[in-house]
């Protein structure tokens, strides 16, 4: 379990007039939960990621991560190899040269067998629809490739969790696609937890919880059916929910009930057959 206890940061500590970036935040993510962190530009999202793996120390309050203390220096290489995370620009995270080098790089640190480490690596690659171009330099990918090869390299490590900033902001329709199917393939088949950073609504709608942050704080949390009924509040904290729920939620105010929080076009259309 990702575990924080009345977490509070400012970037500016010595400032007695600064707002803090985060406020008080209690939060309990457990093994194999896929949660999704949502709120508008500023509200706090990427400060909070950054201390689910140890990359900020926390200045007030705890962050624990299986039972280890982020605040404790000894943990920190255990809780980074633990929990993997993808920051929001990926060029940043490019290692080595060709794709395949940088996808099979973290894993040649850890000494397993040269054929498990190739095997793992075409796996994802294929996953992530980057097997075509592994042996492309990877300077040379566009915007949205670096960004699926910064995943690749994530996701073949296998981590308990995946801490994901705005991992799809790049991509075209396919590449987003491509990117929530890897993770709910991790997910499924290795109980991988992630922690999904998004301004896409609909890509938050795959997690079993939603969180929102507004103003350094976490203001509502609810599965996607119990925040996608919320409509009016979310806009409230500059959130836009998918056309298809705000219609669901429509209909349900002018009398068809079950409707309010309904995520997909097929539920929609299932839901509403059955007043036919
Ligand atoms: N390095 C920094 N130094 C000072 N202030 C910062 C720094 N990074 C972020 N901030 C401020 O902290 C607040 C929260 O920023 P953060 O990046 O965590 O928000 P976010 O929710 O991830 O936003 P976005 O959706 O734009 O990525 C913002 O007011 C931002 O300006
Ligand atoms: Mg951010």
């Amino acid at each position: 379990m990702i575990y924080c206890d009345d977490l509070c940061f400012s970037y500016l500590p010595n400032e007695k007039e600064a707002k803090n970036t985060l406020n008080h935040i209690q939060l309990q993510i457990q093994k194999g939960e896929w949660v999704a962190l949502i709120g508008a530009n500023g509200s706090g999202k990427s400060t909070l990621a950054k201390h689910l793996n140890g990359l900020f120390i926390p200045q007030q309050g705890k962050v624990m991560v299986d039972g280890m203390d982020a605040s404790d220096k000894k943990n920190l290489l255990a809780i980074r190899t633990k929990v993997a995370y993808i920051m929001q620009n990926p060029d940043n995270q490019i290692v080595a040269s060709t794709v395949e080098e940088d996808t099979a790089f973290a894993l040649e640190n850890l000494s397993l067998p040269p054929e498990e480490i190739q095997r793992k690596v075409n796996k994802i690659l294929q996953w992530m629809g980057l097997y075509e171009a592994k042996e492309k330099m990877a300077a040379t990918l566009s915007g949205g490739q670096k960004q699926k090869l910064a995943i690749a390299g994530a996701l073949v490590c296998e981590p308990t969790y995946l801490v994901a900033d705005e991992p799809t902001s790049m991509l075209d329709p396919v590449g987003q696609k491509e990117v929530m199917a890897a993770f709910a393939r991790m997910h499924q088949e290795k109980g991988m937890g992630i922690i999904h950073i998004t301004h896409r609504l609909m890509e938050a709608a795959l997690a079993q919880r939603i969180l929102v942050m507004e103003g350094g704080e976490i203001v509502l949390q609810g599965t996607p059916q119990e925040i996608f009924a919320q409509g009016p509040i979310l806009e409230k904290y500059h959130l836009h929910i998918p056309p298809i729920a705000e219609l669901a939620n429509v209909l349900a105010q002018e009398g068809y009930p079950g409707l309010q929080g309904v995520l997909s076009v097929e539920e929609l259309v299932t839901q509403l057959c059955q007043f036919a």
